[in-house]
């Protein structure tokens, strides 16, 4: 597997890969990689002739200085999984190399941001949405892979692609989950073991407001049993718990027809952050 630390120097790589006729896949990371990213990197693999990998912590999508320190970095037991699993090549750059000037560009969706994550973490999507966009501009990948954990991100990248005409398709992949069902995520090795011991409990909401759903109990009662199931367990300090339309992020209509749901929460478990979502199928 081939290390790259500057757009400079992947630039001939990318494009003697190209001059050759390759797909190119690239999965943007943050690092501190589990099976979730594992997965990613594993499809990619699977549909493209090269995978590209990205490692960069972005400082200009945290919102909170403290969540950027405390976020878990471990390069060389990244490179060793990026490669026990086929990636071909890594791309690691320094904050001076991302940014090498303060940028200026905002960049602002909207009502997709104005909800859930976006309300919570003012210009969060706005960072996300400049280095995804640095990324694929270097990279120029025919496939990026993005996780479904971070639902509203996926949906937001995926009006990024459409609004500014990146010719790239957007490969979404399933949550990976823990056996007590707590999605997988890079924040969870910051967990206390007894905070760690009720994580699973969020995912143990969801699948009831989802249940809910499912048996056609009115939205707001679904949402208010999700709600009222986590305030049994005062460890877990609920953020946010909605229920969406899954690819408007807008409230639900009041005929739901057959748009398929999103029901997506974030909460403090102690110091760490964690988020989660369920899709929800009406027949
Ligand atoms: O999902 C993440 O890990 C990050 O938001 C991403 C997409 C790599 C951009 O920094």
């Amino acid at each position: 597997m081939q290390t790259f630390s500057t757009p400079e120097s992947l630039g001939p790589y990318i494009q003697s890969l190209r001059n050759q006729g390759n797909k190119l896949g690239l999965v943007p990371t943050m690092g501190a990689l589990h099976q979730g990213h594992l997965e990613l990197i594993r499809k990619s693999v699977e549909m493209n002739d090269h995978t590209v990998c990205s490692i960069y912590v972005n400082p200009v999508q945290f919102n909170d200085k403290q969540d950027l320190i405390n976020y878990p970095r471990d390069i060389d037991s990244d490179i060793e999984k990026l490669s026990e699993h086929g990636c071909d090549a890594v791309f690691c750059p320094a904050d001076d190399i991302m940014y090498p000037h303060q940028p200026v560009l905002t960049i602002d969706f909207g009502r997709l941001e104005q909800v859930m994550e976006g309300r919570h973490r003012p210009g969060h999507f706005g960072g996300v949405a400049l280095v995804v966009s640095k990324l694929f501009n270097m990279v120029k990948p025919d496939r990026a892979y993005f996780g479904e954990k971070d639902w509203q991100q996926l949906i937001i990248i995926q009006q990024l692609v459409n609004d500014l005409s990146y010719q790239l398709e957007i490969v979404s992949v399933p949550i990976k989950r823990e056996p007590d069902g707590l999605a997988m995520s890079s924040r969870n090795q910051r967990l206390t073991s007894d905070h760690r011991a009720v994580a699973g409990e969020l995912f143990s909401a969801l699948s009831q407001v989802k249940n809910a759903i499912e048996q056609h109990t009115d939205l707001q009662s679904a949402r208010a049993i999700g709600i009222n199931y986590l305030k049994q367990h005062p460890a877990v300090q609920l953020e946010y718990l909605e229920i969406v339309q899954a690819f408007t992020l807008d409230a639900p209509a009041a005929d739901l027809g057959t748009e398929p749901l999103s029901v997506c929460l974030a909460a403090m478990l102690g110091k760490v952050r964690l988020i989660d979502n369920v899709q929800v199928f009406i027949d």
